[in-house]
């Protein structure tokens, strides 16, 4: 996983709750970085599952609450870093369909070691979207909240519905209708 996941999410989590909390969650864990991350670099994502699990001990506030929030947050890192990706598009729709055969594939050139999920499309409309999201790492609430903020981003809204096709997450259905 990309430092910058990392970076930007102990940013928030100092934000959010402190610095003791981020000191906290990090002797809490068992990290080979020692904490320690650059935003070029790359970790193991157990260190995040850890940071995350501790975090979540911590506030009482579940994993995939604490991704939905800190997606939504990674959204604006991407709106500053990537503006120029994100200006080819016009349209929320357009946009989260072509994750997997653009979007990820302009990631991948910049940072070929990126740990990314597959979104295959299986529905599209002007309107609709139905999608299955597949990763090892069940980040599926952080595409929630990347998802929420694109609309936001087109001023646009929309529901979303997940449907675990997998119980650990690792296999989720979107249903996405444009309101
Ligand atoms: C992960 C970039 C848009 C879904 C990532 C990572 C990067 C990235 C750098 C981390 C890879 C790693 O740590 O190794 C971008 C950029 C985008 C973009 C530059 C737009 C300009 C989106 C959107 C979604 C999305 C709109 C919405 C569904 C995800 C998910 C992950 C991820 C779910 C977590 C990894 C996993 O689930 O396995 N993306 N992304 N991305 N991205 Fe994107």
């Amino acid at each position: 996983m990309k430092g910058i996941v990392f970076t930007e999410f102990l940013d928030l989590v100092e934000n959010k709750f402190g610095l003791e909390m981020v000191d906290e969650i990090i002797n809490a864990s068992n990290l080979e970085s020692e904490g320690i991350y650059t935003s070029v670099g790359t970790y193991k994502f157990s260190e995040m599952l850890q940071l995350l699990q501790h975090l979540s001990a911590n506030t009482g506030i579940s994993i995939d609450d604490l991704l939905l929030v800190y997606a939504e947050h990674f959204f604006s890192v991407l709106e500053d870093s990537y503006s120029g990706l994100l200006a080819t598009y016009k349209d929320p729709i357009e946009m989260i369909s072509s994750i997997e055969n653009h979007i990820h594939v302009e990631v991948r050139k910049i940072y070929p070691d990126a740990e990314l999920p597959t979104f295959e499309v299986i529905e599209k409309t002007d309107n609709s979207l139905v999608m299955i999201y597949k990763s090892s790492r069940a980040m599926h609430h952080f595409g929630l909240g990347l998802m929420n903020k694109t609309f936001e981003h087109f001023n646009s809204k929309a529901s979303i519905v997940l449907e675990k096709l997998k119980a650990d997450g690792t296999e989720v259905k979107f249903l996405i209708n444009k309101n």
